[in-house]
């Protein structure tokens, strides 16, 4: 074991101190040599915009505004069985708690009890049958947070239920055919024909779980009626256009009466694309009904309860492949745990299915998708959006062929990577014109020196009984852009002041990812200013009108060019007064270092401001983007649906104890692909944080489902565990691959929200290869996701048992 693996395990905190400070160094490192770029704004590790007030605790979330005289608040009574008739509801037992001002119920919705995404199954409080167990049945409205939870908190006591049979597993609904859609097929070639030809075949299943979101801030909604009919909610939110679009359903009234706000959200991670509209709608229909302002804050509980999560997946496949191990053919079935509603799982299983080949060429495929329909929470996005589900298969796959053939798994991974110019065209027939896979993976195992640490790995384990070593180095390759075309637009509005001061706004929403940082950046580069004089507000439907989710990782490539859009017009007006009153060509008009360069003079950037706004200039813009070249058949599943792809690769070494289960993540080194970064402190931030996510998806945080009654046991951090900063590893090299986007993305970066949550496969698949190395490599280990030590232990048990038995034989 390495010195600093080996101080870790001893002193975690100390070697987490360590790990900072190197990071830390790193970005200041970057940091300097930006520097010397003069007058850029993009391409710098500049500080998240509101970093400050983060760790200062003085950035405002929406439960830290003032309430205004009179607010109410409300808290939800949710189902207490998996799927019933509601046979009564003795509501007058609750209208008589203490503090209760109201129980709102469907009947009081004025407009549509929907608050479905895309499908219309998704009732914002339960009409006569309940789905889920939690799903909302009413809302009490109280003079204070704790009776309003108190007096709801009696659902299970005045609801009673007739029970209807339930499925609570995918598997369950799989069986009887119980989907929220149809099943999809994409299909190339003829995969039985590839499997039949293929001189090796496997074929077998794979469980992967689900994952919840844990904002750190929980859903809230604050609605407050205003004059004509207006109501004004601010929502934790990812999309405010829909939570627009649904309240004005809900209390049926128009898209220009309703007004979503919001700052920022305290984490959203998908899970507040869609699902935030419960929220929204019932704090709205409240506070309407009471004309008064109403607060719905559920608490973390109720949180895992009422919303859903990241889908979990079962496969089931059939893989041909000759003796290097490339796929010839593969047939896989996908089935998804959909929930009780359709939700957005849709799109999340077209992105699964768009992305199994990962960064494989396989010539024929049929990858099928099933969303089942459960009586559980309606499950949603979450980071990678379906996408790591479809990979995660493949990546299995790679690691399993290669096991078959005595291969090293990458040897098998590079003999099936995306060809240039030739094997370069995936199974929607998109073809791969910006591929770096190989050069991306080779550079990344030479830094993390692959070879010489796969023998040091297999010394350790001739010698470790107990003690088992593991590694995998797993590449990434990401679509990028909405599959729904008309997604694919942002707008932005652009303030100058008179002072040479702005106030940039747009369609995107922050929730940490850094999106107004690099928005303000993109603004600040294009008026030569410093980051100072840009300052980023509320997204709010007032000002940018039909924006879209932020999602899909494309927040700063549609939003930062509907900003530049505005921004430039903003300086061609500027640069031709500045011609008009100094000489000279508008074209030859220069804004760098908050200087105006004009006519071999220099003006201050506010003087010319001034300036122009008294010759009336208009000093603000609109912007718009849309994302051109895409097409898509829904139908086929076949078209452009991506702009262009985001690349990575980790490489993890794990060791585990294979008396308890326990495992370590000693090292990990990532090279990823953020495009020409227009922040590479962000970036790398990102990174850092998506590839932790992944882990913790990946190996410990585990939803159980009651399998009779379909509670979800595992509702807050005492039973679901997320990863914590002694996960990290104490070697964690995170570093930004130089490759600007082929395409004309903003300044040519790359999108980097989701894609670097699928580098930790290469934590599972090292854990699968430790146990693995109990078995001597002879036995595919059966490993399921999450790779709990639980988990850990069934694997090594059927490995030992798998070489007994061929020993036996
Ligand atoms: N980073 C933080 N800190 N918090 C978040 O909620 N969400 C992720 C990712 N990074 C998230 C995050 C998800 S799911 C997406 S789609 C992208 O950020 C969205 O933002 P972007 O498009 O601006 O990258
Ligand atoms: Mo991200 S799952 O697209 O919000």
């Amino acid at each position: 074991m390495n010195k600093q693996a080996e101080a870790f395990l001893l002193e975690p905190g100390l070697a987490w101190a360590d790990y900072r400070r190197n990071a830390r160094a790193r970005v200041d490192e970057i940091a300097e040599a930006e520097r010397l770029r003069d007058g850029a704004r993009v391409g710098i590790s500049r500080k998240h915009e509101s970093a400050h007030l983060h760790v200062a605790g003085q950035a405002t979330y929406i439960d830290d505004m003032p309430e205004l005289a009179g607010t109410l608040h409300a808290a939800l009574g949710l189902s207490p069985a998996a799927h019933g008739l509601i046979k009564s509801f003795a509501i007058e037992k609750i209208r008589a708690l203490p503090g209760v001002v109201d129980v709102i119920v469907a009947a009081d919705i004025p407009g549509t009890n929907d608050c479905g995404a895309i499908v219309h199954d998704d009732p914002i409080l339960a009409d006569g049958k309940v789905q889920f167990l939690g799903q909302p049945v009413f809302a009490v409205i109280a003079t204070d947070r704790d009776l309003a939870r108190r007096a709801a908190a009696q659902a299970r006591h005045v609801l009673e239920i007739e029970p209807l049979p339930a499925h609570v597993t995918a598997a369950e609904a799989h069986a009887a055919q119980s989907y929220v859609l149809p099943p999809m097929h994409l299909v190339r070639g003829d995969a039985q024909a590839g499997i039949a030809r293929a001189p090796h075949r496997l074929e077998g299943t794979i469980q992967l779980g689900g994952q919840e979101q844990f904002y750190l801030e929980g859903q809230i909604s604050y609605a407050i009626p205003t004059e004509n009919d207006g109501m004004h909610v601010y929502c934790s939110t990812q999309h405010p256009s829909e939570m627009q679009h649904l309240v004005a359903h809900a209390l049926h009234v128009h898209s220009h009466h309703v007004h979503v706000e919001c700052r920022r959200m305290g984490g959203g991670f998908g899970g507040k694309e869609s699902q935030s509209g419960i929220f929204a709608c019932i704090a709205a229909v409240a506070a309407r009904k009471l004309d008064r302002p109403v607060k719905l804050r559920p608490d973390r509980d109720d949180d895992f309860m009422i919303t859903g999560r990241r889908h979990g997946f079962d496969y089931r496949y059939e893989v041909g492949f000759d003796d290097e191990g490339r796929v010839l053919g593969c047939d896989i079935d996908m089935v998804s745990n959909a929930g009780f509603s359709t939700d957005l799982s849709g799109p999340v299983m077209t992105r699964a299915l768009c992305h199994f080949d990962n960064a494989y060429w396989m010539p024929d495929v049929a990858i099928h998708g099933y969303s089942a329909k459960t009586n559980t929470q309606s499950n949603t996005a979450f980071r990678g959006f379906g996408g790591p589900q479809g990979a995660f298969a493949s990546e299995v796959l790679m690691d399993s062929i290669a096991r078959a053939l005595g291969k090293d798994a990458l040897e098998v991974r590079r003999a099936n990577f995306y060809g240039i110019g030739e094997r370069d065209v995936t199974p929607y027939l998109q073809r791969v014109t910006d591929n770096v896979i190989r050069k991306l993976t080779d550079e990344l195992a030479t830094r993390g020196d692959y070879e010489a640490r796969r023998v040091a790995i297999d010394a350790f384990n001739a010698t470790s009984p107990v003690l088992k070593k593991g590694m995998a180095l797993t590449p990434v390759k990401f679509g990028i852009s909405f599959n729904v075309k008309h997604f694919n637009q942002a707008g932005a509005l652009v303030h100058v002041y008179a002072d040479g001061t702005m106030l940039a706004n747009h369609g995107g929403t922050e929730m940490g990812q850094g999106l107004n940082t690099k928005v303000a950046q993109v603004v600040a580069h294009e008026l030569g200013v410093s980051f100072e004089t840009v300052r980023a507000t509320a997204t709010d439907t007032t000002k940018v009108a039909n924006t879209s989710a932020t999602a899909a990782s494309t927040g700063a490539d549609l939003n930062g060019k509907a900003a530049q859009d505005a921004a430039r017009q903003i300086k061609e007006r500027l640069a031709a007064f500045a011609a008009q009153r100094h000489g000279g060509e508008a074209a030859d008009v220069r804004f760098a270092n908050d200087l105006v360069h004009v006519n071999g003079q220099q003006i201050p950037f506010p003087e010319l401001t001034r300036a122009a706004y008294e010759d009336r200039v208009q000093l603000w813009s609109d912007g718009f983007y849309a994302t051109p070249g895409l097409h898509w058949d829904r139908v086929k599943l076949q078209g452009r649906p991506f702009f262009y792809y985001a690349y990575g690769a980790a490489l993890s070494e794990v060791v585990i104890d294979t008396l308890t289960g326990e495992w370590k993540l000693l090292r990990a080194d990532v090279l990823h692909d953020a495009g020409r970064s227009l922040n590479p402190a962000v970036d790398i931030g990102q990174v850092e944080g998506a590839f932790i996510q992944g882990m913790g998806w990946l190996t410990m945080e585990e939803l159980v489902w009651h399998p009779k009654t379909g509670l979800l046991m595992t509702h807050a951090p005492s039973t679901y565990k997320i990863p914590t900063a002694n996960d990290c590893p104490p070697v964690f090299n995170v570093n930004l691959f130089d490759n600007e986007n082929a395409e004309d993305s903003i300044h040519r970066s790359k999108a980097v929200g989701e894609p670097p949550l699928l580098l930790p496969f290469s934590v599972f698949l090292a854990i699968r290869d430790a146990v693995s190395a109990a078995g001597d490599h002879r036995v595919d280990p059966p490993l399921r996701a999450p790779a709990t030590s639980e988990a850990i232990l069934d694997a090594v048990d059927a490995v030992l048992s798998g070489v007994a038995e061929k020993d036996a034989s």
